[in-house]
């Protein structure tokens, strides 16, 4: 079903704070990019996460730890150039924030320099509140990330649900409301219970978005190349598939090895 879109020039984080207090819902996708992300924000997504999912569907490691500054930079620079619409949010990648405040604001710094990036986002609750408040002290937007933070799969040892049990439930919302106070523009929720996250959602009046967080909340995000059908082995149910890029591309990338062979390519009209 297509819904009216409202038109917006620019999309700021006070636009998204904006959309809520309107009910209107926020659309969120990663791209790593410049020719994905002129797509994305062409196609009108609200905003742009320059995951460190990098790690992953571009890199090809197994978790999201190994990927660096210098690389998300890297990733966000392309992304920034191509952005004429949507907000960009930046990943700040495992090793970067979580040492100590100044390190923290350090990065967040690079990021915004050199990347031209709007915002950054980092994963954790009251561990990273001290990191938070540098970061947004200098004038930074912090988008918060709570439930399953991929950065700690070691801590958790395995990527299932989050928060399923009280004390974990209660953590979560309590480090959601602090998130808000100390000033975070939206938080990421991810594979949490649908029922914890409408409670948050409630509690607080920034953005939720939520990844597997279910539909009481006011946004939605996927990986890029999840949700295109690019990668085929992660299946999880929150995922929605809209093409199945895996296979029209192979079926492409087939047919050009058969042409070239059978030397069907390039033809008369394809030379000089
Ligand atoms: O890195 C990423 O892509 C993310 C999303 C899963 C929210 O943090």
């Amino acid at each position: 079903m297509s819904v009216a879109k409202k038109e917006y020039k620019r999309i700021t984080v006070k636009t998204l704070v904006d959309m809520k207090a309107n009910g209107e819902k926020i659309s969120m996708l990663t791209a790593y990019d410049y020719t994905m992300a002129k797509i994305v924000d062409g196609a009108g997504i609200d905003v742009i996460l320059v995951g460190d999912s990098a790690s992953n569907v571009m890199a090809g490691h197994e978790t999201t730890l190994p990927i660096t500054l210098d690389q998300m930079i890297y990733h966000a620079s392309s992304v920034v150039r191509a952005a004429h619409r949507s907000l960009v949010v930046v990943d700040l990648p495992f090793g970067s924030y979580q040492s100590d405040p100044k390190e923290a604001l350090r990065s967040a710094i690079r990021i915004m320099k050199e990347s031209g990036g709007h915002s950054v986002k980092l994963e954790g609750g009251k561990e990273v509140k001290e990191s938070i408040k540098r970061i947004l002290n200098a004038g930074i937007p912090v988008m918060g990330h709570l439930g399953l933070t991929p950065q700690s799969i070691y801590k958790f040892g395995t990527y299932t649900v989050r928060a399923k049990e009280e004390q974990e439930a209660e953590q979560l919302l309590e480090d959601a409301k602090m998130l808000e106070r100390i000033g975070c523009f939206a938080i990421v929720l991810e594979k949490i219970p649908a029922e914890l996250a409408k409670q948050v959602a409630e509690s607080v009046s920034i953005p939720i978005i939520g990844i597997g967080a279910g539909p009481h909340v006011d946004g939605q995000v996927l990986v890029l190349h999840d949700m295109l059908g690019m990668t085929h082995e992660f299946n999880p149910r929150f995922l929605r598939r809209y093409l199945s890029m895996y296979d029209e591309m192979t079926t492409a990338i087939s047919q050009y090895v058969d042409d070239v062979k059978s030397q069907d390519f390039p033809n008369e009209s394809e030379q000089y």
